[in-house]
């Protein structure tokens, strides 16, 4: 029988976990609120928080009713949106016509949010799927995939119109290879330098955004994805097109979804020198709603715990649909 002085257990990595105050001194990660990025979906009309039946807690806001909330945002030390628009159907065409409109919805809340609140960081959410008919990122050929180059043109057309409406970054969502590098081209030429690029550089074709389609009615009405997003198989594929769109001039990048794609996170933050981000998505939030919603789970906890990670995992910027409970919380 061995005493426990036999055992010689010297290193004992325990004594930095003794107290809570060693544990906060030696703490590596931490949450804050400047970090977060709240998608923000806009509607039309006035006076309207339409609760979505898919995602518990998250309301498409008219812009008035959009005001109110981003003053809330701010109090909680929350400064960055993404935008996003809820487009009525019969707005909706198979060209997302609508996207490039002058003084559409997008135009007008980033306009509205701008006058009301000039310190607030506007994104705006480049993608075509919240006004084609169909759901796609793009105009479609006869077999179903997306045309690359005239579904950019159009994309350049609405990056401009929300330059010109005050938006301080654009967010290309959409995939399409090269889009990067025309949007920036598009923009210094009619100089609006000054307007960054978040581009969701590595955006898997992903079960996980399935509450996000319904937010927007935009469910696929035919096919799938998989030929723009990546192939949730493959890693070193995503980190190419995060090189690439770095290459192509975006200021950050952006991957989604965020928990299931925690080694692209650490691989991508290791090999650029430009600021690296990540898309808590819409699904990632429900299982954690609904989970906390059944008693199975500690909301709060769950979501500091996946966003804590996320961050650990090499994320400098997090979007989540929890920023506001999480910066309350903290
Ligand atoms: C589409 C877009 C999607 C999301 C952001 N932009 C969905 C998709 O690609 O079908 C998903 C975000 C989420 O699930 O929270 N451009």
């Amino acid at each position: 029988m061995m005493l426990e002085h036999d055992l010689e257990i010297s290193i004992r990595p325990r004594r930095n976990r003794i107290k809570p105050c060693v544990r906060a001194l030696l703490q590596e990660t931490h949450l804050l609120p400047q970090e977060f990025i709240v998608p923000l979906f806009v509607t039309e009309g006035h006076k309207k928080k339409e609760a979505v039946q898919s995602m518990p807690n998250v309301f498409r806001y008219s812009q008035d009713a959009a005001l109110s909330y981003i003053e809330e945002l701010q109090n909680a030390g929350i400064g960055i949106v993404n935008l996003f628009c809820h487009t009525s159907p019969e707005k909706k065409d198979p060209f997302g016509s609508e996207a490039t409109k002058r003084e559409n919805l997008l135009q007008q809340a980033i306009s509205t949010i701008k006058r009301e609140f000039p310190d607030i960081c506007i994104m705006a959410d480049i993608a075509l799927d919240p006004f084609t008919d169909h759901g796609h990122d793009g105009i479609l050929d006869d077999d179903g995939t997306v045309r690359n180059d005239e579904t950019i043109l159009q994309l350049s057309q609405m990056a401009l119109r929300a330059a010109e409406a005050g938006v301080d970054f654009i967010s290309p969502s959409d995939m399409m290879d090269g889009r990067v590098k025309v949007l920036r081209k598009t923009l210094d030429q009619y100089h609006f330098q000054n307007v960054g690029i978040l581009s969701y550089a590595a955006k898997y074709a992903s079960c996980f955004y399935g509450p996000f389609r319904d937010v927007l009615d935009s469910t696929l009405k035919v096919g799938d994805k998989k030929n723009y997003q990546v192939n949730p198989a493959n890693a070193k594929e995503a980190v190419f097109e995060c090189l690439l769109d770095e290459q192509e001039g975006a200021d950050m990048l952006l991957i989604k979804p965020a928990l299931t794609n925690l080694d692209i996170i650490a691989a991508v933050s290791q090999k650029t020198n430009i600021p690296v981000g990540a898309y808590q998505v819409s699904g990632e939030y429900c299982m954690i709603k609904a989970a906390a919603y059944n008693g199975w789970l500690d909301e709060m906890k769950a979501f500091e715990e996946s966003l804590l990670c996320i961050k650990r995992a090499g994320a400098k910027f997090i979007i989540t649909y929890a920023a506001l409970d999480v910066a309350k919380y903290l």
